[in-house]
Protein backbone atom coordinates (compact mmCIF):
# COMPACT_ATOMS: atom_id res chain seq x y z
CA UNK A 1 0.00 0.00 0.00
CA UNK A 2 1.48 3.05 -0.81
CA UNK A 3 1.08 6.22 1.64
CA UNK A 4 0.95 9.65 1.07
CA UNK A 5 1.63 12.06 3.18
CA UNK A 6 -1.62 15.24 2.78
CA UNK A 7 0.96 17.73 0.40
CA UNK A 8 0.82 20.35 3.58
CA UNK A 9 2.85 18.07 5.71
CA UNK A 10 5.27 17.06 3.02
CA UNK A 11 6.12 20.59 2.25
CA UNK A 12 6.51 21.03 5.80
CA UNK A 13 9.59 21.27 7.04
CA UNK A 14 10.61 19.27 10.08
CA UNK A 15 9.65 21.22 14.12
CA UNK A 16 12.56 23.02 14.47
CA UNK A 17 12.60 21.40 18.06
CA UNK A 18 12.28 18.47 16.80
CA UNK A 19 15.28 18.82 14.61
CA UNK A 20 17.19 19.91 17.19
CA UNK A 21 16.34 17.15 19.17
CA UNK A 22 17.18 14.12 17.27
CA UNK A 23 20.62 15.78 16.38
CA UNK A 24 20.73 15.77 20.56
CA UNK A 25 19.95 12.19 21.00
CA UNK A 26 22.07 10.90 18.64
CA UNK A 27 25.04 13.18 20.37
CA UNK A 28 24.54 11.57 23.78
CA UNK A 29 24.20 8.12 22.37
CA UNK A 30 27.69 8.97 21.47
CA UNK A 31 28.44 9.79 25.03
CA UNK A 32 29.09 13.32 24.49
CA UNK A 33 28.40 15.69 27.26
CA UNK A 34 26.11 18.88 25.83
CA UNK A 35 24.98 22.20 27.71
CA UNK A 36 21.63 22.37 26.35
CA UNK A 37 20.42 25.94 25.51
CA UNK A 38 18.09 24.42 22.93
CA UNK A 39 14.62 24.92 23.84
CA UNK A 40 13.09 27.38 25.80
CA UNK A 41 12.03 24.77 28.46
CA UNK A 42 12.58 25.73 32.19
CA UNK A 43 14.47 23.55 34.16
CA UNK A 44 13.88 24.96 37.31
CA UNK A 45 10.90 22.66 39.14
CA UNK A 46 7.53 24.15 39.53
CA UNK A 47 6.91 25.58 42.97
CA UNK A 48 5.85 22.80 45.70
CA UNK A 49 2.60 24.72 46.48
CA UNK A 50 1.49 24.15 42.55
CA UNK A 51 2.46 20.72 42.80
CA UNK A 52 0.58 20.15 45.77
CA UNK A 53 -2.39 21.52 44.46
CA UNK A 54 -2.30 18.87 41.56
CA UNK A 55 -1.65 16.06 44.10
CA UNK A 56 -4.77 16.74 45.95
CA UNK A 57 -7.16 17.70 43.23
CA UNK A 58 -5.15 14.43 40.80
CA UNK A 59 -7.38 12.16 44.11
CA UNK A 60 -10.60 13.52 42.90
CA UNK A 61 -12.78 11.29 41.49
CA UNK A 62 -14.61 14.66 39.59
CA UNK A 63 -11.78 15.40 38.24
CA UNK A 64 -11.67 12.34 36.68
CA UNK A 65 -14.00 12.73 33.84
CA UNK A 66 -14.05 15.05 30.75
CA UNK A 67 -13.45 18.51 31.57
CA UNK A 68 -15.71 21.17 30.70
CA UNK A 69 -14.85 22.65 27.13
CA UNK A 70 -14.36 26.39 28.01
CA UNK A 71 -12.25 25.39 31.22
CA UNK A 72 -13.31 25.42 34.63
CA UNK A 73 -15.20 28.21 36.34
CA UNK A 74 -12.73 28.85 38.99
CA UNK A 75 -9.91 28.77 36.17
CA UNK A 76 -11.15 31.46 34.32
CA UNK A 77 -12.16 33.17 36.95
CA UNK A 78 -8.61 33.25 38.82
CA UNK A 79 -7.35 34.08 34.93
CA UNK A 80 -9.44 37.09 34.71
CA UNK A 81 -8.16 38.48 38.01
CA UNK A 82 -4.64 37.62 37.52
CA UNK A 83 -5.65 40.00 34.51
CA UNK A 84 -6.76 42.93 36.27
CA UNK A 85 -4.14 42.72 38.90
CA UNK A 86 -1.26 42.21 36.91
CA UNK A 87 -1.98 43.98 34.04
CA UNK A 88 -4.84 46.68 35.45
CA UNK A 89 -7.12 45.14 32.22
CA UNK A 90 -10.40 45.02 34.41
CA UNK A 91 -13.29 43.95 34.53
CA UNK A 92 -13.00 40.92 31.59
CA UNK A 93 -15.92 38.55 31.56
CA UNK A 94 -15.17 35.13 32.56
CA UNK A 95 -17.77 33.36 30.58
CA UNK A 96 -17.44 35.12 27.84
CA UNK A 97 -13.77 36.86 27.52
CA UNK A 98 -11.78 33.65 28.76
CA UNK A 99 -11.45 30.25 27.66
CA UNK A 100 -8.75 27.65 29.06
CA UNK A 101 -6.08 26.41 26.83
CA UNK A 102 -3.87 23.08 26.61
CA UNK A 103 -1.55 25.41 26.51
CA UNK A 104 -0.94 28.35 24.23
CA UNK A 105 0.70 26.55 21.96
CA UNK A 106 -2.54 24.44 21.25
CA UNK A 107 -4.71 28.18 21.21
CA UNK A 108 -2.34 29.49 18.52
CA UNK A 109 -2.65 26.77 16.65
CA UNK A 110 -6.28 26.64 16.31
CA UNK A 111 -6.76 30.13 16.00
CA UNK A 112 -6.25 30.55 12.61
CA UNK A 113 -8.50 27.50 12.30
CA UNK A 114 -11.20 29.57 13.51
CA UNK A 115 -10.66 32.56 11.22
CA UNK A 116 -8.55 32.46 8.19
CA UNK A 117 -9.75 31.06 5.12
CA UNK A 118 -7.96 29.79 2.29
CA UNK A 119 -6.58 32.58 0.38
CA UNK A 120 -6.76 34.76 3.37
CA UNK A 121 -3.18 36.83 4.19
CA UNK A 122 -1.52 37.17 7.78
CA UNK A 123 0.81 38.96 9.23
CA UNK A 124 3.47 37.41 11.07
CA UNK A 125 7.03 38.69 12.83
CA UNK A 126 9.91 37.28 11.72
CA UNK A 127 11.84 35.89 13.40
CA UNK A 128 8.67 34.50 15.07
CA UNK A 129 7.59 31.46 17.21
CA UNK A 130 6.95 29.22 14.31
CA UNK A 131 3.24 28.10 14.88
CA UNK A 132 2.23 31.40 13.63
CA UNK A 133 3.23 30.59 9.90
CA UNK A 134 2.48 27.53 9.86
CA UNK A 135 -1.63 26.88 10.60
CA UNK A 136 -1.81 29.64 8.73
CA UNK A 137 -0.08 27.89 5.69
CA UNK A 138 -2.22 24.83 7.10
CA UNK A 139 -5.67 26.92 6.54
CA UNK A 140 -3.97 27.88 3.12
CA UNK A 141 -3.50 31.52 4.22
CA UNK A 142 -0.66 33.24 2.92
CA UNK A 143 1.71 34.68 5.09
CA UNK A 144 3.27 37.75 5.30
CA UNK A 145 6.47 38.29 7.19
CA UNK A 146 7.11 41.42 8.88
CA UNK A 147 10.67 41.66 10.06
CA UNK A 148 11.98 42.40 13.11
CA UNK A 149 15.28 44.52 12.76
CA UNK A 150 17.78 44.95 15.46
CA UNK A 151 17.42 49.06 14.47
CA UNK A 152 13.88 49.38 15.18
CA UNK A 153 14.11 47.88 18.40
CA UNK A 154 12.96 44.41 16.93
CA UNK A 155 9.41 45.86 16.34
CA UNK A 156 7.57 45.63 13.11
CA UNK A 157 7.78 48.33 10.65
CA UNK A 158 3.74 48.86 10.11
CA UNK A 159 4.57 51.73 7.75
CA UNK A 160 6.41 49.60 5.55
CA UNK A 161 3.70 47.04 4.91
CA UNK A 162 2.73 47.75 1.52
CA UNK A 163 -1.19 49.16 1.48
CA UNK A 164 -2.96 46.44 -0.65
CA UNK A 165 -1.39 43.23 2.14
CA UNK A 166 -2.61 45.65 4.70
CA UNK A 167 -5.94 45.74 3.01
CA UNK A 168 -5.97 41.91 2.27
CA UNK A 169 -4.56 41.02 5.92
CA UNK A 170 -7.22 39.09 8.24
CA UNK A 171 -4.68 38.35 11.50
CA UNK A 172 -1.70 39.74 12.70
CA UNK A 173 0.37 38.09 15.45
CA UNK A 174 2.56 39.91 17.75
CA UNK A 175 4.80 38.52 20.37
CA UNK A 176 6.24 40.89 23.53
CA UNK A 177 8.58 40.10 25.50
CA UNK A 178 9.61 38.63 22.41
CA UNK A 179 11.44 35.43 20.59
CA UNK A 180 13.45 34.50 20.05
CA UNK A 181 14.53 38.60 20.00
CA UNK A 182 13.91 38.86 23.37
CA UNK A 183 12.91 42.58 22.76
CA UNK A 184 10.15 44.61 24.37
CA UNK A 185 6.89 46.29 23.03
CA UNK A 186 6.36 50.32 23.86
CA UNK A 187 2.82 51.55 24.55
CA UNK A 188 3.47 53.85 21.61
CA UNK A 189 3.99 50.60 19.76
CA UNK A 190 0.95 48.92 20.82
CA UNK A 191 -1.11 52.18 20.08
CA UNK A 192 0.12 52.09 16.43
CA UNK A 193 -1.19 48.24 16.28
CA UNK A 194 -4.61 49.21 17.27
CA UNK A 195 -4.76 52.75 14.82
CA UNK A 196 -3.51 50.12 12.19
CA UNK A 197 -5.65 46.95 13.05
CA UNK A 198 -8.97 49.29 13.18
CA UNK A 199 -7.94 51.18 9.93
CA UNK A 200 -7.53 47.64 8.32
CA UNK A 201 -9.68 45.61 10.01
CA UNK A 202 -6.88 43.29 10.96
CA UNK A 203 -7.57 40.90 14.25
CA UNK A 204 -4.92 41.29 16.51
CA UNK A 205 -3.26 38.16 18.14
CA UNK A 206 -1.03 38.92 20.95
CA UNK A 207 1.51 35.86 22.39
CA UNK A 208 2.38 37.34 25.97
CA UNK A 209 4.36 33.59 27.45
CA UNK A 210 7.39 35.34 28.27
CA UNK A 211 5.15 38.37 30.18
CA UNK A 212 6.56 37.25 33.83
CA UNK A 213 10.51 37.20 32.95
CA UNK A 214 11.83 40.36 32.99
CA UNK A 215 14.59 41.68 34.64
CA UNK A 216 15.48 45.57 34.53
CA UNK A 217 13.14 47.76 35.76
CA UNK A 218 9.41 47.57 34.81
CA UNK A 219 7.30 44.68 34.03
CA UNK A 220 6.34 44.35 30.18
CA UNK A 221 2.64 45.68 29.54
CA UNK A 222 -0.17 43.78 27.76
CA UNK A 223 -1.26 44.71 24.52
CA UNK A 224 -4.69 44.72 25.98
CA UNK A 225 -3.71 47.81 28.31
CA UNK A 226 -3.88 49.66 24.58
CA UNK A 227 -6.96 51.82 24.67
CA UNK A 228 -8.94 50.09 21.59
CA UNK A 229 -7.29 46.95 21.63
CA UNK A 230 -9.94 44.91 23.74
CA UNK A 231 -12.08 45.81 20.14
CA UNK A 232 -9.35 44.30 18.12
CA UNK A 233 -7.90 41.58 19.71
CA UNK A 234 -6.87 38.73 21.72
CA UNK A 235 -3.86 37.83 24.00
CA UNK A 236 -2.57 34.09 24.63
CA UNK A 237 -1.22 33.56 27.96
CA UNK A 238 0.49 30.82 29.21
CA UNK A 239 1.55 29.31 32.73
CA UNK A 240 4.79 26.90 30.89
CA UNK A 241 7.04 29.71 31.68
CA UNK A 242 5.61 31.70 34.25
CA UNK A 243 5.75 28.54 37.25
CA UNK A 244 8.26 26.35 35.42
CA UNK A 245 4.85 24.28 33.98
CA UNK A 246 5.66 23.59 30.06
CA UNK A 247 4.83 19.76 30.88
CA UNK A 248 1.71 20.26 32.84
CA UNK A 249 0.05 21.95 29.37
CA UNK A 250 -2.01 25.20 30.39
CA UNK A 251 -2.76 28.56 29.16
CA UNK A 252 -6.09 30.85 28.40
CA UNK A 253 -6.75 33.15 25.45
CA UNK A 254 -9.08 36.27 26.56
CA UNK A 255 -11.07 39.45 25.22
CA UNK A 256 -12.81 39.93 22.06
CA UNK A 257 -15.62 37.53 22.96
CA UNK A 258 -15.85 36.67 19.13
CA UNK A 259 -12.53 35.39 18.79
CA UNK A 260 -12.55 34.00 22.53
CA UNK A 261 -15.80 31.77 20.84
CA UNK A 262 -14.79 31.13 17.77
CA UNK A 263 -11.44 29.63 19.01
CA UNK A 264 -14.10 27.84 21.16
CA UNK A 265 -15.82 26.51 18.56
CA UNK A 266 -12.33 24.78 17.21
CA UNK A 267 -12.02 23.57 20.32
CA UNK A 268 -15.20 21.50 21.00
CA UNK A 269 -14.54 19.88 17.85
CA UNK A 270 -10.86 19.20 18.68
CA UNK A 271 -10.23 18.41 22.24
CA UNK A 272 -11.71 17.81 25.37
CA UNK A 273 -10.41 20.55 27.31
CA UNK A 274 -7.53 20.42 30.00
CA UNK A 275 -7.47 17.86 33.04
CA UNK A 276 -9.57 19.64 35.65
CA UNK A 277 -6.85 18.77 38.61
CA UNK A 278 -4.38 21.03 36.15
CA UNK A 279 -7.19 23.87 35.90
CA UNK A 280 -7.06 23.50 39.77
CA UNK A 281 -2.95 23.31 40.27
CA UNK A 282 -3.17 26.33 37.52
CA UNK A 283 -6.14 28.13 40.09
CA UNK A 284 -3.10 27.91 42.80
CA UNK A 285 -0.29 29.09 40.53
CA UNK A 286 -2.31 32.45 39.87
CA UNK A 287 -3.98 33.67 43.13
CA UNK A 288 -1.18 32.19 45.42
CA UNK A 289 1.49 34.69 46.53
CA UNK A 290 4.01 35.72 43.29
CA UNK A 291 7.10 35.55 45.50
CA UNK A 292 8.06 32.36 43.53
CA UNK A 293 7.81 33.96 40.25
CA UNK A 294 10.25 37.21 41.71
CA UNK A 295 12.88 34.22 42.92
CA UNK A 296 13.16 32.79 39.18
CA UNK A 297 13.66 35.87 37.77
CA UNK A 298 16.79 36.34 40.16
CA UNK A 299 17.94 33.13 39.07
CA UNK A 300 17.90 33.97 35.70
CA UNK A 301 19.21 37.39 36.32
CA UNK A 302 21.81 35.86 37.39
CA UNK A 303 22.44 33.43 34.94
CA UNK A 304 22.00 36.11 32.45
CA UNK A 305 24.70 37.67 34.06
CA UNK A 306 27.30 34.71 33.90
CA UNK A 307 26.70 33.89 30.05
CA UNK A 308 26.80 37.38 28.96
CA UNK A 309 29.78 38.81 30.45
CA UNK A 310 31.18 35.37 29.98
CA UNK A 311 30.58 35.07 25.87
CA UNK A 312 31.57 39.59 25.92
CA UNK A 313 34.62 38.62 27.90
CA UNK A 314 35.40 36.34 24.85
CA UNK A 315 34.93 38.99 22.00
CA UNK A 316 31.46 37.86 21.00
CA UNK A 317 28.43 40.51 20.90
CA UNK A 318 25.56 39.98 22.55
CA UNK A 319 22.09 41.30 22.85
CA UNK A 320 21.77 40.94 26.68
CA UNK A 321 18.09 40.59 27.26
CA UNK A 322 15.60 42.70 29.63
CA UNK A 323 12.74 40.62 29.60
CA UNK A 324 12.34 36.18 28.64
CA UNK A 325 14.80 33.49 29.40
CA UNK A 326 16.29 34.23 25.30
CA UNK A 327 20.03 35.43 24.39
CA UNK A 328 21.25 36.22 20.96
CA UNK A 329 24.59 36.19 19.67
CA UNK A 330 25.59 37.55 17.06
CA UNK A 331 27.25 34.89 14.56
CA UNK A 332 31.15 35.70 13.97
CA UNK A 333 31.79 37.11 10.49
CA UNK A 334 32.19 34.28 7.88
CA UNK A 335 29.25 32.04 9.67
CA UNK A 336 25.75 31.89 8.99
CA UNK A 337 23.38 30.98 11.99
CA UNK A 338 23.30 26.80 10.80
CA UNK A 339 26.96 27.17 10.59
CA UNK A 340 27.59 28.74 13.86
CA UNK A 341 25.14 26.73 15.67
CA UNK A 342 26.78 23.65 14.17
CA UNK A 343 30.27 24.88 15.37
CA UNK A 344 28.81 25.16 19.02
CA UNK A 345 26.98 21.78 18.66
CA UNK A 346 30.94 19.79 18.13
CA UNK A 347 31.85 22.36 21.41
CA UNK A 348 29.06 20.27 23.47
CA UNK A 349 26.66 23.75 23.63
CA UNK A 350 23.26 23.43 21.64
CA UNK A 351 21.75 26.59 20.86
CA UNK A 352 19.02 26.98 17.72
CA UNK A 353 19.69 29.18 14.67
CA UNK A 354 17.47 32.00 14.36
CA UNK A 355 16.83 31.52 10.88
CA UNK A 356 14.58 28.66 12.53
CA UNK A 357 11.86 31.65 13.22
CA UNK A 358 12.42 32.68 9.79
CA UNK A 359 14.53 34.05 7.46
CA UNK A 360 14.87 37.36 9.07
CA UNK A 361 16.78 35.61 12.16
CA UNK A 362 20.03 35.49 9.57
CA UNK A 363 23.23 36.27 11.18
CA UNK A 364 22.30 35.08 15.38
CA UNK A 365 21.97 32.25 17.37
CA UNK A 366 19.44 32.23 20.31
CA UNK A 367 20.62 30.58 23.62
CA UNK A 368 18.42 30.21 26.86
CA UNK A 369 18.94 30.89 30.30
CA UNK A 370 17.31 27.48 31.06
CA UNK A 371 20.26 25.55 32.70
CA UNK A 372 22.22 26.33 36.00
CA UNK A 373 24.53 28.92 36.53
CA UNK A 374 27.68 26.49 36.82
CA UNK A 375 26.47 25.18 33.14
CA UNK A 376 26.42 28.75 32.23
CA UNK A 377 29.90 29.22 32.77
CA UNK A 378 30.93 26.31 31.42
CA UNK A 379 29.14 26.99 28.11
CA UNK A 380 30.86 30.28 27.98
CA UNK A 381 34.03 28.72 28.03
CA UNK A 382 33.00 25.92 25.81
CA UNK A 383 32.11 28.34 23.37
CA UNK A 384 35.15 30.60 23.87
CA UNK A 385 37.17 27.49 22.78
CA UNK A 386 35.23 27.12 19.27
CA UNK A 387 37.67 27.50 16.53
CA UNK A 388 36.49 30.16 13.99
C1 LIG B 1 11.11 27.96 22.34
O1 LIG B 1 12.17 27.44 22.70
O2 LIG B 1 11.07 28.78 21.41
C2 LIG B 1 9.85 27.58 23.04
O3 LIG B 1 10.09 26.92 24.21
C3 LIG B 1 9.04 26.71 22.23
C4 LIG B 1 7.66 26.60 22.79
O4 LIG B 1 7.27 27.34 23.69
O5 LIG B 1 6.93 25.75 22.25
Amino acid sequence: MSIELAARIKELPPYLFADIDKKKVELRKLGKDLIDLGIGDPDLPTPKHIVAAMQHAAAEPRYHRYPSYEGMQAFREAAVKWYGERFGVRGLDANTECCALIGSKEGIAHFPVAFVNPGDLVLVPDPGYPVYATWTRFMGGEVHYMPLRRQNGFLPDLSAIPADVARRAKLMWINYPNNPTAALATRDFYKEVVEFATRNDIIVASDVAYSEIFFDGEAPISFLETPGAREVGIEFQSLSKTYNMTGWRIGFAVVHEKLVQGLGKVKTNTDSGAFEAVQAAAVSALTASQQCVADMRDIYRERREVLCSGLEAAGFEVLRPKATFYVLVVCPRGYSSVQFTSKLLDAGVVSTPATGFGPSGEGYIRLTLCADKSRMKDAAERIKSVKL
